[in-house]
């Protein structure tokens, strides 16, 4: 770890009433990235779902990147996937990865419905074996973005595997990397993988990282 002082700048508060402006000064949404937000979140698991502002970064980097192929590591009901294809061109793809059919029936449905169902693959096995598959496939190096949001212990092996794949000049962004706090004092797995990539991630060479107070945290990846 990095052994600068920290000043904590409480000018840096984003109130609740901000944060609601904020969305509603900065984030587009389709009405089927609407309709599945609202189903989402009355959903017993809503938690998951990926956040709206994380959503508007996404379809930033996606024309920033001009990506045409993408991957989505942990579907759920869809937002991600959908709120990536939306923004990719009419060749563009989604590599969903999940292990949940109960998860990802809800989303391919909203899928169908922004018209976008054909750029997502979604493909239903553990990540790690998807990814790589396509590393198999000789498909290293052709990867613009992916966003690595599934289950915590994997994420190194998400990183490891997404870093062959991604080109130079491509993204990975990896969701929740403050583990809602736990992180500051990890007892349980999840919470000890998260802060083991991190520490990882902060002195690994190959790479250039920048986290975002974003939701519950965004760590962002590009190749050195
Ligand atoms: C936090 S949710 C993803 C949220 C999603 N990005 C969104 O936009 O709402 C995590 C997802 O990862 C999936 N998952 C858990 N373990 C997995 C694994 N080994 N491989 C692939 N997906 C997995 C879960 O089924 C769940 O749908």
């Amino acid at each position: 770890m990095s052994n600068l002082p920290v000043a904590y700048d409480v000018k840096t508060g984003v109130t609740e009433e901000m944060y609601k402006y904020m969305i509603q000064h900065s984030v587009h949404l389709h009405p089927a990235q609407k309709d599945l937000y609202e189903f989402t979140k009355n959903h017993d698991r809503a938690i998951m779902m990926t956040a709206l502002d994380q959503c508007s970064l996404f379809t930033f980097f996606v024309k920033i990147l001009n990506a045409k192929n993408t991957i989505d590591v942990g579907v759920f009901t869809g937002l991600s996937s959908l709120t990536v294809a939306l923004a990719l061109p009419e060749d563009g793809k989604v590599i969903g990865c999940d292990v949940s059919t109960e998860y990802t029936d809800h989303a391919r449905k909203y899928w169908k419905q922004a018209g976008v169902d054909h750029k997502i693959d979604l493909r239903i096995r553990p990540a790690t074996e998807t990814l790589q598959e396509l590393i198999n496939q000789g498909k290293e190096g052709t990867f613009d973005f992916v966003f690595i949001d599934a289950d915590k212990p994997n994420y190194d092996a998400y990183y490891e595997l997404s870093l062959k794949l991604i080109r130079k000049g491509g993204i990975i962004a990896f969701d929740n990397v403050f583990f809602h706090g736990d992180v500051l004092k990890p007892t349980e797995p999840q919470a000890q993988a998260i802060d083991t990539l991190n520490k990882k991630l902060l002195t690994d060479k190959r790479v250039v990282i920048t986290t975002l107070a974003i939701a519950d945290g965004l760590t962002l990846v590009t190749k050195a």
